[in-house]
């Protein structure tokens, strides 16, 4: 992940992080409008309140109560009314600006997002790339996502841009937006999905045209790529990280580095040496062997990778001294 993060105060307000989308001033203003027509309602309301104290308090003893207004027609028609008009212009306003944001431009180029227990990942369809985590968009282009997820609700949220749409299991959902400016912003997933929610973070990386042209091409699974190449982007692309780090530090699963070739100690007391055809059983068939410390969580693989695919993380592992 990248460190570059802008931080959410960045160039924004004490309310709004910094504006970085095409219509993400439009969103402001509209914040604005209501949020200090709050203010204004506020003080008008306890204006009157604490002058209605004063005015009627009890000043001696015995003293009467004030006549009770009874009826006032003009009086109810204008609190009625006013507010009506009042909540209406919101309403009509909002909805314009929910338009825009609902309805992607005809030329916004898609990007598919998958939404899984805990991470994200985004395949470009134009390119055939795909990527995990980091979001890359062309600057000053309509982008549209089309998302869904594979288990349970999440939800994009990239502040920035003034952007938020749930993701849904067996459903799609859209959102678009045009970023403004060159750099790296936060996504969040912003719907509460189990254990990890909290780091089911993602970086939108906003390029240049020939930039994300140059990564497009990087991201790509070409058949010529070396194996460990290969494998290094299965690691990224099925999550693998998610369990299995390749620095030695331990995540949920054991770490990969340095773990081909090394004894393997199992919950059963048999011990073996970690081989090609150890790895290939631990990924089509975890359950079968537990190393010892560890718990049986991880899913089985079979069937979801090609036997190039197995070799190729086979490969990279081999590469993790
Ligand atoms: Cu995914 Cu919260």
């Amino acid at each position: 992940m990248d460190t570059d993060n802008q931080s959410l105060m960045d160039n924004g307000s004490l309310f709004l992080p910094e504006s970085l989308s095409t219509f993400s001033q439009d969103v402001d203003f509209l914040f604005y409008a209501i949020f200090v027509l709050s203010i204004v309602l506020s003080i008008m309301m306890f204006g009157v309140m604490f002058y209605f104290l004063f005015k009627y308090r009890r000043t001696k003893m015995n003293q009467k109560a004030a006549k009770q207004v009874i009826d006032n027609h003009m009086l109810e028609f204008l609190w009625s009314f006013i507010p009506l008009v009042i909540v209406m212009v919101i309403f009509f306003w909002g909805w314009k600006d929910y338009l825009i944001l609902s309805i992607a431009p005809e030329n916004a180029m898609e990007i598919r997002v998958t939404g899984q227990k805990w991470y994200w990942s985004f395949y470009y369809p134009q390119t055939g790339a795909e990527s995990t985590t980091d979001l890359y968009v062309p600057v000053g282009e309509p982008v549209k996502l089309v998302m869904s997820s594979k288990d349970v609700l999440h939800s994009v949220f990239i502040p920035n841009f003034r952007v938020k749409k749930d993701v849904v299991p067996n459903y799609y959902t859209n959102l678009w937006f045009e970023a403004t400016e060159v750099g790296s912003y936060q996504l969040f997933c912003a719907e509460y999905c189990g254990d990890a929610h909290s780091t089911m973070l993602g970086n939108v990386h906003v390029l240049s045209r020939s930039d994300f042209d140059q990564k497009m091409k990087e991201l790509s699974f070409g058949d010529d790529l070396p194996l460990d190449v290969l494998g290094a982007k299965l690691y990224k692309k099925h999550g693998c990280f998610g369990c299995h780090s390749v620095d030695g530090s331990v995540v949920v699963g054991p770490s990969w580095k340095g773990l081909y070739g090394s004894a393997r100690q199992f919950s059963d007391g048999a011990s073996i040496e970690a081989d090609d055809n150890y790895l290939r059983e631990s990924i089509v068939n975890p359950a079968k062997r537990i190393v010892n410390g560890y718990s049986n969580v991880m899913n089985s693989y079979a069937g979801l990778l090609e036997d190039r695919e197995m070799d190729a993380i086979i490969e990279y592992i081999k590469t993790l001294k």
